[in-house]
């Protein structure tokens, strides 16, 4: 079932909560492949009904060639998602329906984490993922919401925002799905060839490099290091590699004991834009 105003959604979500279902919430932004479906079968598995929004969210492209060419895919999107035979509906609204009055961004305090790394590169992009978040989980009233650690900083952030809003709602978070290559899935994959594709599995090759280094040597070692491994690669370019403890998305300086750490990476090839992380302890 595909909803595209939030209305009718309402409505059906009502009934069925009246049966006292449970409600999870898998927010996307379409062309959905494998990774996105480990989250919605995650959300499957702990309650009766399930919505996946589908909405290529405006306010949260800095870049206007981006959100242009950002693949939409609605009908595949809708074939897979029936093809789990699992109690899942779509909403796939227009921007009106979820901004109403103006499209535009809410300014956010995330605690500076909205700076760090996908913040510095791309303006204003945390505060378009936090409205956008924060009208979803308005409009669909959801018990769980599924998050990928694929985009391990708008994890934290909706953790953050959910938090500080006191929205109720509980953040699960799920694991990163690779292709066999090690490359982690992205809607963004659809707009490289195969031998792009393979070239790309760089960027997984070199975190888990960076991981068995970073038991030796110290973060700022490898980071030289990661920057000089990608200054020789002819295809990919570096926009930044980071060694960051996990709360607060901070350089570690020195390492500390008992404190979580992170490798985040973002490189394009050719005009594609790819994110990866991976966790170091
Ligand atoms: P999108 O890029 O479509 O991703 C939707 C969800 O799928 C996110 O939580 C993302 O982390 C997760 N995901 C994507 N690739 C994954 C992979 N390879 N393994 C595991 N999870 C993966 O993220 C967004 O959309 C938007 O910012 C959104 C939250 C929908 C707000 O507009």
């Amino acid at each position: 079932m595909v909803f595209t105003e939030k209305a009718t959604l309402n409505k059906y979500i009502s009934q069925q909560r009246d049966n006292k279902q449970s409600v999870g919430l898998v927010p996307t932004m379409g062309a959905l492949h494998d990774g996105h479906l480990s989250l919605i079968q995650q959300s499957t598995k702990q309650n009766e009904l399930t919505v996946v929004s589908v909405f290529v969210n405006p306010t949260q492209f800095d870049n206007p060639n981006d959100l242009v060419k950002y693949p939409r895919t609605l009908d595949d999107d809708v074939k897979l998602i029936k093809s789990l035979k699992k109690h899942v509906i779509v909403y796939a609204p227009a921007p009106n329906d979820v901004y109403e009055d103006s499209v535009s961004s809410q300014n956010f305090d995330f605690d500076g984490l909205e700076n760090e790394m996908e913040g510095e590169f791309r303006t204003g992009h945390f505060d378009g993922v936090g409205t956008v978040v924060k009208r979803l989980l308005e409009i669909v009233k959801p018990d769980y919401a599924y998050f990928g650690e694929k985009d391990f900083q708008q994890l934290q952030i909706v953790r953050k925002l959910v938090k500080k809003h006191k929205i109720s709602v509980e953040i699960v978070g799920c694991p990163i799905s690779r292709e066999d290559s090690g490359l982690a899935m992205s809607s963004r994959n659809k707009r490289l060839t195969e031998e792009e594709k393979q070239k790309s599995a760089f960027i997984y090759k070199t975190l888990q490099q960076a991981k068995a280094k970073f038991g030796t040597e110290s973060a700022n070692t490898v980071v030289e290091w990661v920057t000089k491994q990608f200054e020789r690669h002819s295809f990919l370019t570096l926009e930044y590699f980071k060694i960051a403890e996990v709360l607060t998305l901070k350089s570690v300086k020195r390492k500390t004991k008992n404190k979580k750490y992170r490798a985040f990476i973002a490189v394009y090839a050719n005009d594609v834009r790819l994110i990866d992380n991976l966790a170091l302890n």
